[in-house]
């Protein structure tokens, strides 16, 4: 530990390079600390956080209820598997199934395994309810959706970077246009059809936000189908988009809630499949599982975690200092060329930097804001997601909000 504690930023992207498989691009800074809506390097550099790990840190960075209930359960038990019951899981079963409003919890570590959990739920649910000959159930996705990296869910994934030279694929998948509801009725005219799996708002894509209505819709046509509305709320969900739940927005209830990230507040990996009994009954002992799903810390910390956004209010908070950032956005992009829009709904939104799609600029304009003390990401060529932790208060967001300004002024000219 002493060593690490004195490696430089240009040391430990050295290490990660040398050591490292190079599956990302991070922006080159080094952090070693985070409190609330702030983060240090590894030099004493401040930042304000404008990604929260993609939307999983909510809460803010270490959130001291969250890290104590963490050491408190870390002390007593980590770890029982589910070969044997524990004291914690049943509580937290209980309580985020109360706190969501669904029967049942089927509990994963990270978004991904709980997306894979989902997509068995459904087959499985389609050749025991629904009566779908066997192995014809097919499962509709959204082109340019991002539901996590195991070769299932690159078999519905349009974006050649993430799929190529991974094949061969996981069949039973047809992919439609997102926001489109006539494509979706389409679709469903096929009998075998098991669910529609559908993130609220294309998160990774650059924060598509659908039309109105789009999900009370598409929801409403899978009733008439018997088929699964499947709600991928990985990044959407835990008061990010000014609602508990993206889904919310337009009063649908999903048949199946997959959660993860900020369920956790971003402490650890947590994630969640949510369904009601007629659903979640199809899955009997040794169908599904994870050593690791359920275990006591991972409960502990989601209940505290859950509790916070509650105590504090996030989503109020979250869907307010949107509605304020988005305004000032607007202002900024009466200044300048470069931004051409802003979008998105409570604090997770996207500015689209007016340029080519494969130019760097984006790149270039999160190395400069980087430099004036907030740190961003581009995703999907020109487009900037800003999603920082909720517990940000007023002042800090107009705070960022006039770096912002500063930066994108400065690089026009
Ligand atoms: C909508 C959505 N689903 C699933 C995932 C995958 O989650 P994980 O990276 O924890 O596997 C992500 C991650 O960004 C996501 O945004």
């Amino acid at each position: 530990m002493a060593v690490l504690e004195h490696l430089t930023s240009q040391q430990a992207i050295d290490l990660e390079n040398k050591y490292g498989a190079q599956n990302y691009h991070p922006l080159p800074v080094v952090l070693s600390r985070g409190e609330g809506v702030y983060v240090w390097d590894v030099e004493g550099n401040k930042y304000y956080d404008f990604l929260s790990a993609y939307s999983a840190v909510n809460q803010g960075h270490c959130h001291p209820k969250i890290i104590g209930a963490l050491k408190d359960q870390a002390e007593k038990l980590t770890l029982t598997s589910r070969a044997f019951y524990n004291d914690v899981l049943g509580r937290y079963e209980e309580f985020a199934t109360k706190f969501f409003g669904f029967d049942k919890l089927l509990p994963m570590n990270t978004g991904a395994e709980a997306v894979e959990t989902a997509l068995k739920l459904a087959r499985k649910w389609a050749y025991e309810k629904k009566g779908v000959p066997t192995n014809q159930a097919k499962i509709i996705v959204c082109q340019n959706n991002f539901h996590g990296r195991t070769i299932s869910i690159i078999s519905a994934s349009n974006d050649p970077v993430a799929t190529e030279n991974f094949g061969p694929f996981t069949p039973g998948i047809t992919s439609i246009r997102y926001n489109d509801i006539n494509a979706l009725q389409e679709a469903l005219k096929d009998e075998n059809v098991a669910a529609f799996l559908v993130e609220p708002i294309q998160g990774e894509a650059g924060v598509y936000v659908p039309a109105e209505n789009y999900l009370k819709e598409a929801y409403d046509l899978c009733k008439s189908k018997n088929v699964l509305f499947i709600a991928d709320e990985v990044q959407t969900g835990i008061a990010r988009t000014g609602k508990l739940l993206a889904v919310d927005h337009e009063g649908v209830k999903p048949d199946v809630l997959i959660l993860g990230k900020a369920i956790s507040g971003g402490v650890l990996p947590v994630s969640a499949v949510l369904a009601n009994d007629e659903v979640m009954e199809v899955i009997r002992p040794g169908n599904h599982g994870s050593t690791f799903g359920g275990n006591p810390l991972a409960c502990v910390v989601a209940m505290a975690a859950l509790e916070v956004v509650e105590e504090e209010q996030l989503a109020k908070n979250a869907s307010e200092l949107g509605e304020l950032f988005r305004e000032e956005m607007e202002k900024l992009i009466k200044e300048t060329d470069l931004v051409r829009l802003v979008r998105g709904r409570g604090l997770l939104n996207a500015i689209v930097i007016n340029d080519s799609e494969d130019s760097s600029t984006a790149w270039e304009i999160c190395m400069a804001l980087k430099e004036n003390g907030l740190l961003a990401k581009p995703t999907h060529g020109n487009i900037i997601r800003f999603a920082p932790p909720l517990v940000m208060n007023k002042e800090q967001l107009l705070d960022c909000v006039s770096i912002i300004k500063k930066t994108l002024l400065e690089f026009d000219k």
